[in-house]
């Protein structure tokens, strides 16, 4: 049943980031022709924003080592966006010999994790997107910024917001479009949610420009997105299926499911342009290829009892 809410957005763009951050972390290697198919059966779904891969280092995540060859047979259409993550101007260079037109940097709030993931300080992993940022800008393409461990850290446990706001300011002022808020271990709460919002607005990063970006690890997602689009975020990455992990970050497990979002929100009465049955039928399908069922509690209730036995 439809029942909106007053002070909630009429649309909502699903920023799907399941062949990228739901595959990096999956332990088999999906061949390309499959991640090809699983992003032109969420495109069939309804999704026009996929993050379908990372032009990182190979070695340091093998299951996206594929990256060119997936980008070659990804189906084209003039409303399918197809962002990938950049860590340097070696992945840029890879990116742009592919014809890719949408990035994203992603900066990491706490040392620690910059050092895990991205083998630099904080300092020194800024210095390492800016002339990626500014590269991308100038050959006229959109640029993201995720700014991770936004709501705690495994390692340095409470992060400090305004140690948040410093980190996102100053990728934001590379020239990017958007601003990823990552809670990578999921521990953020709806206050905390709201509050990081405020502050980012009081920095000059208004709602308008932010999508939130929210794993499931201890079951907030859906309640932090919803504090997020009371706050007036229209933007919010969600994974198909569930799926997901940062191989960096031990504690963190699937993103929000997208199948979950879509509940929510066509509950709220918003629009998605999303066929929910379409999506947690290529989710299941997905789960066949990985050996193991959707964390999605909205996959697993709409999976008929035939195929749960
Ligand atoms: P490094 O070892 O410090 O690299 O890794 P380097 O700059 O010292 O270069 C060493 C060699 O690697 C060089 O080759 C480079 O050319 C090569 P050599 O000269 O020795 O022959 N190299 C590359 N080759 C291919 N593609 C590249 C590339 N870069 C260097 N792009 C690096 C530094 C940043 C590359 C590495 O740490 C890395 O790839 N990290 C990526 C980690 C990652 O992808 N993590 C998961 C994504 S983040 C996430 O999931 C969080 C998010 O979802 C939001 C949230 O949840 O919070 C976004
Ligand atoms: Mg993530």
């Amino acid at each position: 049943m439809r029942v909106p809410l007053p002070g909630l957005p009429e649309k909502v763009t699903i920023y799907e980031v399941g062949p990228r951050d739901g595959l990096q972390n999956e332990k088999a290697v999906v061949p390309a022709g499959v991640k090809a198919e699983f992003v032109t059966r969420l495109a069939d779904a309804g999704l026009r924003t996929i993050e379908t891969t990372s032009f990182v280092h190979p070695k340091w995540v093998p299951q996206l080592a594929d990256a060119e060859e997936l980008i070659d047979i990804l189906p084209r259409s003039p409303d399918l966006r197809y962002p990938v993550l950049v860590p340097n101007e070696r992945g840029l260079e890879r990116a742009l010999a592919n014809g890719v037109t949408e990035i994203a940097i992603f900066g990491s709030a706490t040392e620690t994790f910059a050092r895990r993931n991205l083998n630099r300080t904080v300092d020194e992993s800024l210095a390492m997107f800016a002339p990626v940022a500014a590269r991308a800008r100038e050959q006229g393409l959109w640029v993201r910024a995720y700014v991770s461990m936004a709501c705690g850290d495994p390692w340095e446990g409470d992060v400090p917001i305004p140690q948040v706001v410093s980190v996102a300011s100053r990728m934001m002022e590379m020239g990017c479009a958007q601003l990823s808020i990552g809670d990578t271990i999921g521990v953020g709460t709806p206050g905390q949610v709201t509050a990081l919002i405020e502050a980012l607005g009081e920095a000059g990063i208004g709602p308008e420009r932010l999508a939130v970006h929210f794993h499931d690890t201890y079951g907030q997602a859906l309640a932090n997105t919803l504090a997020a689009l009371r706050a007036g975020v229209t933007v919010v990455d969600a994974s198909a299926g569930g799926i997901g992990g940062c191989p960096y970050a031990g504690s963190a497990t699937g993103n929000l499911a997208t199948e979950d979002l879509v509940w929510m929100l066509h509950g709220l009465g918003i629009d998605t342009g999303v066929d929910l049955g379409a999506l947690a039928a290529t989710s299941r399908w997905m789960a066949g290829h990985l050996g193991r069922p959707s964390p999605s509690r909205v996959v697993q209730a709409l999976t008929p009892e035939t195929e749960t036995t």
